[in-house]
């Protein structure tokens, strides 16, 4: 047991984890209330938001309106995006995208000075804002990041891993973390917003950074919320592939915009991938795209991107990191085509949320990846998930500032508490990891069918036993031990994350949007709607119900 001394407590009024596109925006839309922003990496580094290419959608054409936006939306979303919640994004994120710009976002434009807009997959209008070409993600992080450093309100705690919330009388009550240097801090805080993106690594191959391990679903599902569409997982269909096995690590992505360039997937013949496959070609939905290639790879063949007409179309300068990333794999992109696979790319599931980012704990919040609102339904349109980033944290914002106004002070202290504590040793993590990753890949990929979820479920279920999640690694203590620290914290996230996954996917015996079975290949009426699961769900495991209980809520006294 580690004693109170062992533990910085310190008062907050808003937590926020993440610092990618949904924590930098809600911080700074809280403004003046004081924030504390957690992020698990040192700045400027990590998450999703900083790779992303293809750019923020936005009804800017002189053809297009919110109301198509929000159809394609819908079409993309397979009968499972919430209508009003579409619309709302398309409306809203035509400000969210103006503040941006006014705060300082260098998007790409026009000779005439108009927004130049792309096209990407099933989206009916050319719609894509970029900014410096193919680095919209760089360059929205900066503009956000140079604001929030400017905005005395936004204390900004890099290096600083949340690890578990702390409930009491049913409502949040604080946050448990680890910075690197100080150990570990306990917050006092009546609202933590969760904006700690996605959980690509689950899979061996996959487009997210290192960090997407899915601890805000984790940390959330552990303290009981409820969670949403956890099923769905989209694949990117062209992560480039490198010329020896990448072991793992993050693959490249060629974004989608190559495509909507000009860009054409073929096979070793030179013969067009998508011709036959779907009546869009190239351009089709992402999941039918990602379904064809992954059919193609099982059977042998390779498949490749031809980036030379879309960088004879609109020029290299339009794809910088395209061109860098091939280059960099040993790839020479002008002379030709490069092999690509599709990959683990965005959760439109998380912590399911009311239309302003409030979780079913009273002051728990989530925005960005880690949400389930219901926009994205079974399938996220390209380049809405920037969009919604900004959109829903600034509703976060505006509704947490209203209930904190509201709140009745804390008065509760803890007298102990319990952070997870030694024995479990490090150098076993990563074959459990390894395990976890082919396991999901194997079993809750592309293709999924019904004997191979329940095989994933149980095997889950084994390796989660196996790792003792009331322990910590044995470097426990140690301040030099912050990324054993976090290994363990991520593995065990991961874990539970991975089975909730697979549990959601075993249930819905359909296809819809990005999650596909092969033995129940259509859609189904009776599974026209969301479904949701809380970490007690996963009741055959006796470890299951210690996980739901957060270690820190457990220690209080
Ligand atoms: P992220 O940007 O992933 O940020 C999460 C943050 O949480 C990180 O700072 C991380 O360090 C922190 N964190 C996580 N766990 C913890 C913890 N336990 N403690 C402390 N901190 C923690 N979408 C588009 O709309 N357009 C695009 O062009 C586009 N391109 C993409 C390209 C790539 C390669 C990828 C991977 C995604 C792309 N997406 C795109 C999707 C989009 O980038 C993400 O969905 C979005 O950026 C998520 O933003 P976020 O703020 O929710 O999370
Ligand atoms: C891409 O650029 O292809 C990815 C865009 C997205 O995920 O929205």
């Amino acid at each position: 047991m580690t004693s109170r001394s062992d533990v910085i407590v310190q008062a907050a009024p808003v937590v926020v984890v993440g610092s990618g596109a949904a924590g930098l925006a809600c911080a700074l839309a809280l403004a003046p209330t004081p924030v504390t922003l957690l992020t698990k990496t040192p700045l400027p580094d990590g998450g999703s938001s900083l790779l992303a290419q293809g750019g923020i959608a936005a009804a800017l054409g002189p053809e297009d309106s919110p109301e198509r936006h929000a159809a394609d939306t819908l079409a993309a979303g397979d009968g499972l995006s919430d209508p009003q919640g579409a619309l709302d994004l398309a409306v809203e994120g035509i400000d969210a995208l103006g503040s941006v710009i006014a705060a300082g976002l260098p998007v790409d434009r026009e000779a005439d000075g108009r927004l130049a807009l792309g096209r990407e997959a099933a989206h009916s209008q050319a719609r894509i804002v970029h900014a410096g070409g193919d680095a919209i993600g760089r360059n929205l992080v900066a503009t956000l990041l140079a604001r929030a450093a400017a905005t005395p309100s936004v204390r900004l705690r890099p290096a600083t891993l949340a690890v578990d919330l702390v409930v009491e009388a049913g409502r949040i009550a604080g946050l448990l973390a680890y910075h690197r240097r100080w150990g570990w801090i306990l917050y006092r805080t009546p609202a933590v917003v969760l904006a700690t993106g996605g959980l690509g690594v689950l899979w061996r191959e996959t487009t997210n950074p290192a960090e997407a391990t899915g601890d805000g679903l984790a940390m959330a599902a552990r303290a009981g919320a409820r969670l949403s569409d956890l099923e769905f997982m989209q694949f990117h269909p062209t992560a480039l592939l490198p010329k020896e096995d990448a072991g793992g690590a993050r693959l490249p992505l060629l974004t989608e915009a190559l495509r909507g360039a000009g860009a054409r997937l073929i096979d070793r013949e030179g013969r067009p991938v998508m011709r036959d496959s779907h009546p869009l070609g190239d351009l089709a939905p992402r999941d039918a795209v990602a379904r064809a290639i992954w059919r193609r790879r099982a059977a042998g063949d390779e498949v490749y991107l031809d980036l030379r007409p879309a960088l004879a179309a609109r020029g290299p300068s339009a794809f910088p990191q395209a061109l860098s990333l091939c280059r960099d794999a040993g790839y020479d992109p002008m002379s030709e085509p490069v092999p690509v696979a599709p990959a683990a790319h965005y959760h439109m599931g998380g912590v399911a949320t009311d239309a302003v980012g409030r979780s079913s704990i009273p002051g728990l919040w989530a925005c960005g990846e880690v949400a389930a609102t219901g926009v994205h339904g079974a399938n996220r349109l390209a380049s809405n998930s920037l969009l919604e980033a900004l959109v829903f944290a600034e509703r976060v914002a505006e509704n947490l500032r209203r209930a904190a106004r509201q709140a009745r002070p804390q008065t509760w202290a803890p007298a102990r508490i319990s952070p997870p504590s030694v024995t479990w040793a490090s150098e076993m993590m990563p074959p459990a990891r390894d395990r976890l990753r082919a396991l999901m890949s194997h079993h809750v990929g592309i293709l999924r069918q019904g004997s191979g979820l329940a095989a994933a479920t149980e095997a889950l279920e084994e390796l989660e036993a196996r790792f003792d999640l009331r322990t910590g690694p044995r470097k426990q203590g140690d301040r030099a031990g912050f990324e054993d620290l976090r290994s363990w914290c991520e593995l065990r996230n991961l874990l539970l994350a991975g089975r909730l996954i697979a549990l959601a996917a075993l249930r819905r015996a359909e296809s819809r949007g990005a999650h596909f079975r092969s033995d129940a290949p259509r859609r189904r009426g009776d599974w026209a709607r969301h479904q949701s699961l809380t970490a007690a769900d996963l009741r055959h495991s006796p470890l299951a119900a210690q996980s739901v209980q957060s270690a820190a809520r457990e220690g209080l006294t």
